[in-house]
């Protein structure tokens, strides 16, 4: 009883925040950090318990349809991070759009301020290992497979598994797709 309110609560917290999710969602925290005006999902968001999105200034976090995201990920936007439909991430991981100037510069507070933007883009059905972290600019193409603990800093070619430091082609992915799902 007690867990049905909480998950109506969450639900209310969620629409007055100005995300926009087009059907059903399932999530056990308040996800989404920042701008939430600019998150826009399609159906079926499944976000487990201390996982993150953060939508920072201007930042975009657009997600499709029956995507999962395992404990402890985070997905940091500022500029544009593009998922596509049936993308499963798993635990740990971090996904960002930015990198910090390289520049010190000791007049700021924080003297890494400035920050190099380029759009991540994931395209459908990619599934992401535990602890993966995925740097800004990169295209994940469709169908591939990000091995555990990979960091990925260049596109990543569709129906490939991509492994290791940096993450490079281990095998082209010959599995069936069944069209019926
Ligand atoms: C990618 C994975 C699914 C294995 O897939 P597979 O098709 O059986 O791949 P293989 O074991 O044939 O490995 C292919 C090559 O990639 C390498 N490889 C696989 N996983 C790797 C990893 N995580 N890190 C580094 N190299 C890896 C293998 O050593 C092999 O290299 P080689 O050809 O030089 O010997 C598995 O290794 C993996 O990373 N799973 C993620 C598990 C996980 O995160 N679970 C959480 C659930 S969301």
């Amino acid at each position: 009883m007690l867990k049905r309110i909480l998950y109506k609560w969450l639900r209310v917290r969620i629409r007055r925040s100005g995300a926009k999710i087009d059907g059903d969602f399932y999530c056990e925290s308040f996800f989404i950090k920042g701008t939430a005006k600019n998150f826009r999902s399609a159906n079926h968001l499944y976000i487990e318990k201390d996982a993150i999105m953060s939508i920072k200034e201007n930042g975009k976090l657009t997600i499709g349809a029956y995507f999962y995201m395992n404990h402890y990920s985070i997905i940091d936007c500022y500029y544009q991070i593009t998922i596509g439909n049936r993308v499963q991430i798993g635990p740990h991981c971090y996904i960002a759009d930015f990198d910090h100037d390289l520049v010190v510069d000791l007049n700021r507070p924080f003297h890494r301020g400035d920050k190099k933007l380029a759009p991540v883009i994931i395209e459908d059905n990619v599934w992401i290992g535990a602890g993966v972290t995925i740097l800004k600019g990169v295209t994940i193409g469709k169908n591939a497979i990000v091995a555990a603990g990979a960091v990925v800093n260049k596109d990543v070619p569709a129906n490939t598994l991509v492994a290791g430091v940096p993450a490079t082609v281990k095998k082209v992915i010959d599995y069936p797709v069944n069209a019926n799902t």
